[in-house]
């Protein structure tokens, strides 16, 4: 298989933590692809029409994308203890968190690409500020109402949280995340003491 990717992207991050937990990493061969609105990767659009990362080409062709679908697919190729309930009230929690997860990504990374790729004349700080709000209220949700579920053992919503706050941590790291998170900040100290979240740190 092979998974179209970018280091520093969180999207990316969740599918090698998922492959690395559950012991799939060496079945994945890794295209690294940079590829922004502005400028694409025309053979990455190929394979996914809207030239997103991660998209993860099978050895048949097929083509599966976005992260949740990657990585619910690689969680179906093992035998082990599933990181996505099966079914049950706890499926649709642990999806619920994960789609929280990756919802604070997307504001957090359209962020970063306002005030990294945008020219400074068309940057807009209301709309800055509009998608750090999200972002700090999505943390805060997580530390009121979802620390029990992340636990001690990864889960797919435990893995979206911890890729959420890596790549915080990489892109702001003045922003400070933990100020008024002690719950959380103590789960991902040690979430990012696993082999797998140390692997997979962007360069
Ligand atoms: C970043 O450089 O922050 C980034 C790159 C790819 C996807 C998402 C974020």
């Amino acid at each position: 298989m092979k998974l179209w990717y970018s280091p520093a992207s969180p999207f990316v991050r969740k599918c090698l933590l998922v492959a690395r937990e559950r012991d799939l990493f060496d079945r994945l061969e890794l295209l690294e692809a940079s590829t922004t609105v502005i400028n694409p990767n025309e053979r990455l659009m190929e394979d996914n029409p809207t030239g997103k990362i991660p998209a993860l080409v099978l050895d048949d062709g097929t083509v599966l994308f976005d992260s949740r679908v990657i990585c619910a697919y690689l969680d179906s190729l093992h035998d082990g203890k599933k990181l996505m309930p099966r079914s049950g009230d706890k499926r649709f929690k642990i999806m619920t968190l994960e789609a929280l997860a990756d919802n604070i990504m997307d504001s957090a990374v359209a962020n970063r690409y306002e005030r990294g790729l945008r020219p400074p004349e068309y940057q807009w700080s209301d709309w800055s500020e509009g998608l750090m709000r999200k972002v700090r209220n999505g943390i805060d949700h997580i530390e009121k109402e979802w620390v029990p579920t992340l636990g001690r053992t990864p889960n797919m919503g435990s893995i979206a949280v911890a890729s959420l706050l890596g790549y915080l941590d990489f892109r702001y790291p003045d922003w400070n995340w933990r100020r008024g998170h002690p719950k959380l900040t103590r789960w991902f100290k040690r979430f990012s003491e696993r082999d797998s979240f140390t692997a997979t740190a962007p360069e």
